[in-house]
């Protein structure tokens, strides 16, 4: 058996900032709810015509991964692609950037785990690496939100939330101490409805779709229960960190740096106090790029790690929270 390591980081946004007082003159909104219930002053918004999607997010993403990795686009062996915003409703993500990106026929996976399909997706990684499958794996978590969100009244308890961008990462065959400990995956389907969202889908065809009055609650934007969320993110973000570093006996004292999936800052902070942790062993930038859902993960890591703020040697810990529901967590010593 084998043990998987990161090799190499990287990220990118759009250009476009959107802040929220840009939101409050298109929707009954403004700053300071914005703030104070979600730590959130800006996102970021691909534009029309800036020649940016999803696809091509997750390939200025992965493109400095790979420098940072020392590899080119041959040396990948397997594309795990983690989004709920595809280019295309088929084929996924993973296809169009093995094509973008001019690599091998290589398998490409797309995982759909929403908020916590990175850390899906990284656990995924780990086991080919591990069983000594593959040895190089690019590992992307890339979201489109802008174009797929309620700019009215109505949908601003979630459209003011949520920003877009790429993250990736290259799981590399570790040759030396450390790397991936252990990862840990959950999910709760019982609430798939609380943030989900419906159609277009084989329950809610466009024509169906397109037939309904546009008074009538059509499930083509995304709908979250926020508090029924909120309370079960923070229960599970604290169980899915304590479960990963019991597997590996540690304590939440010995986190350098705690990586949760940029849902809320309240949430963040919630568990930060819960677990008794520093500001230095927690990272956040939900308030430059709101929730950017499979993305802020890696965006987060690959940020943390350029402003130095994760050494060799450190004990690194993503955790996640979403969708589905699912949850889960990765355990690295850098
Ligand atoms: O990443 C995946 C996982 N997602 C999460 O973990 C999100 C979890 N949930 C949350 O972060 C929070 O529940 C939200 C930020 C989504 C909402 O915050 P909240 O404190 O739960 O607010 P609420 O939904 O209970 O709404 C409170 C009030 C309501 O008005 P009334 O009924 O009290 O008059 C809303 O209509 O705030 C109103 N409201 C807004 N006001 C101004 C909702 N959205 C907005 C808005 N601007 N954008």
């Amino acid at each position: 058996m084998f043990t998987s390591k990161i090799s190499g980081l990287g990220h990118y946004v759009p250009e476009n900032v959107v802040t929220n007082d840009d939101l409050s003159k298109v929707m009954d909104t403004n700053d300071t709810w914005i703030q104070e219930r979600t730590g959130i002053k800006e996102r970021r918004h691909i534009k029309k015509g800036d020649g940016n999607s999803t696809s091509v997010m997750a390939v200025k993403a992965s493109t400095i991964a790979l420098e940072r990795a020392n590899l080119s686009p041959e040396d990948i062996d397997m594309i795990v692609f983690a989004t709920l915003s595809p280019d295309m409703y088929f084929p996924g993500g993973g296809v169009q950037v093995q094509e973008l990106m001019g690599m091998r026929t290589i398998p490409a996976l797309d995982v759909r785990n929403q908020c916590s399909g990175f850390v899906y997706a990284m656990s995924v990684a780990d086991q080919f690496v591990k069983t000594g499958m593959y040895k190089n794996i690019l590992v992307i978590g890339a979201e489109n939100h802008s174009g797929g969100l309620d700019f009215t009244t109505r949908g601003r308890s979630v459209s003011v939330i949520f920003g877009d961008g790429a993250g990736a990462a290259v799981v590399s065959r570790n040759e030396g101490e450390g790397g991936i400990l252990s990862t840990h995956l959950h999910s709760e389907g019982e609430h798939k409805d609380q943030l989900s969202l419906q159609g277009p889908s084989t329950e809610y065809w466009v024509p169906e779709i397109i037939e309904k009055n546009p008074q009538e609650d059509i499930p083509y934007y995304p709908y979250m229960n926020g508090q029924f969320v909120f309370k079960h993110a923070v229960v599970r973000f604290a169980e899915v960190i304590n479960e990963g570093l019991k597997a590996n006996n540690l304590e939440a004292s010995d986190i350098d740096m705690l990586i949760p999936h940029q849902a809320n800052l309240r949430i963040s902070q919630f568990i930060q106090k819960k677990m008794r942790l520093r500001d230095d062993q927690v990272f956040n930038n939900i308030q430059k790029y709101g929730n950017t859902t499979a993305a802020s993960i890696p965006i987060a890591l690959s940020e943390a790690w350029e402003e130095g703020k994760i050494k060799k040697g450190d004990l690194v810990v993503l955790a996640a929270f979403g969708s589905g529901f699912t949850w889960g967590s990765v355990i690295m010593r850098w």
